[in-house]
């Protein structure tokens, strides 16, 4: 068996030298001949029902089916140990057709644990999609659980405190109620999600599989039958990955684990030297923060994401953030170059209030920059707060 490093590498290219090319193609047809009238009606009745493309049929209408988008998807599956893979535009367009699918025989009430990323938790906590919530600790899943309850829904290491979930132990809790976790910040490199129980795996891919910033995507990584559901969703309310941005998330897969193990040697400097500067009172990565030992255990290690608290709350954090210089003060993660952001005010913004990060709080997602040169912007921007 050959390691996650191949793999992401070649995944999804097994047909690129029969075809005489070396990258996959990228096909932008929105429409597709149809060879005749029966076959046509027949493809779209497949492809609408969340079916995939039979050899030498239409793919009929880009909304329904797009190879290059597929491309993407069996090397996202390959790399999250699934059989499948389903790509949307956005991490919040895959959240709402996992919502939708897993609502569709009239269950709609969710079992929550927070944090999540702020997106989530608003969708979530305004019930906007007919869903109703209950939020619960990791121990407090099993006693949440409902006969209408329809999906059990977590993310670990959490945005933005990077908390960690054991998943196996969650999933025992959720027992026949499928569980989702959404790896954006872990990536299937880190952590693979099904291997622990989970059902359904969530990507912003706009994150670090994207990797670059130039790509909005999402994608969840499942069984079979999931897939067929989540593929109808997408079908039916037109919420597909477009096939350039697929086309550069399956590029942006080859350099995954090289990105993710290099951005994390990053953020594992940074966290310690925050630890013991004077003006931060607490740092949040799970290199630092594992009281049960999940790290090497249920993650390879601790990733690139991690926040820290600023002495003087919300003031100090939005002067820190402020004054980056090397460092972009703008939301989002993953990517190569070094982000700060305010999650209070920002990505969290919609959180209730007794669920909000503390405001202090500032989240850093580190890139590949000289992990030195971070040292020495971050030095200069507390220094000024
Ligand atoms: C952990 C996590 N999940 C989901 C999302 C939503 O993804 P998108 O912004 O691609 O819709 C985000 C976006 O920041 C995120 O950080």
């Amino acid at each position: 068996m050959v390691t996650l490093d191949t793999r992401a590498v070649h995944a999804g290219r097994d047909d690129l030298t029969a075809l005489g090319v070396h990258v996959p193609p990228i096909d932008l047809s929105t429409t597709n001949p149809l060879p005749s009238v029966h076959a046509g009606g027949d493809a779209y009745e497949t492809l609408a029902t969340g079916g995939t493309l039979t050899p030498g049929a239409s793919a009929v209408y880009q909304r329904l089916w797009n190879p290059t988008v597929a491309r993407f998807e069996t090397a996202l599956a390959e790399l999250e140990n699934t059989a499948e893979a389903v790509a949307f535009a956005s991490g919040m367009a895959a959240l709402t057709a996992a919502l939708l699918a897993a609502t569709r025989t009239g269950k709609r009430h969710l079992v929550a644990v927070r944090p999540l990323y702020g997106g989530t938790d608003h969708v979530l906590a305004t019930g906007l999609l007919g869903t109703e919530v209950t939020w619960a600790r990791p121990d407090e899943v099993a006693a949440a659980i409902r006969p209408d309850t329809a999906l059990v829904i977590a993310e670990t290491p959490a945005n933005p405190t990077l908390d960690l979930i054991d998943i196996a132990a969650l999933a025992d809790a959720a027992g026949q109620v499928p569980l989702l976790v959404d790896n954006t910040v872990a990536t299937p490199v880190l952590q693979q999600p099904t291997r622990h129980g989970a059902r359904l795996v969530l990507h912003s891919a706009t994150k670090s599989i994207g990797g670059h910033g130039d790509v909005l995507a999402g994608a969840l990584a499942c069984d079979a039958e999931w897939a067929v559901q989540l593929r109808q969703v997408r079908a039916l309310t037109g919420a597909i990955l477009h096939p350039l941005g697929a086309y550069l998330l399956h590029r942006g897969l080859q350099t995954l684990p090289l990105r993710v193990r290099a951005q994390q040697a990053g953020a594992e400097k940074l966290a310690t030297w925050l630890s013991d500067h004077p003006a931060v009172t607490r740092v949040h990565h799970p290199g630092i923060d594992d009281p049960a030992g999940l790290v090497g255990r249920q993650m390879a290690g601790p990733g690139s994401l991690l926040a820290f608290e600023v002495r003087g709350g919300a003031p100090a954090a939005a002067a820190v953030a402020g004054a980056c210089r090397l460092i972009t003060h703008a939301v989002s993660l993953g990517g190569v170059d070094t982000l700060i952001q305010h999650p209070a005010s920002l990505t969290h913004r919609p959180v209730e209030r007794d669920a909000k990060p503390d405001g202090g709080l500032l989240r850093l997602s580190v890139g590949l920059e000289d992990p030195e040169d971070l040292r020495l912007d971050l030095e200069q921007a507390l220094a000024v707060a």
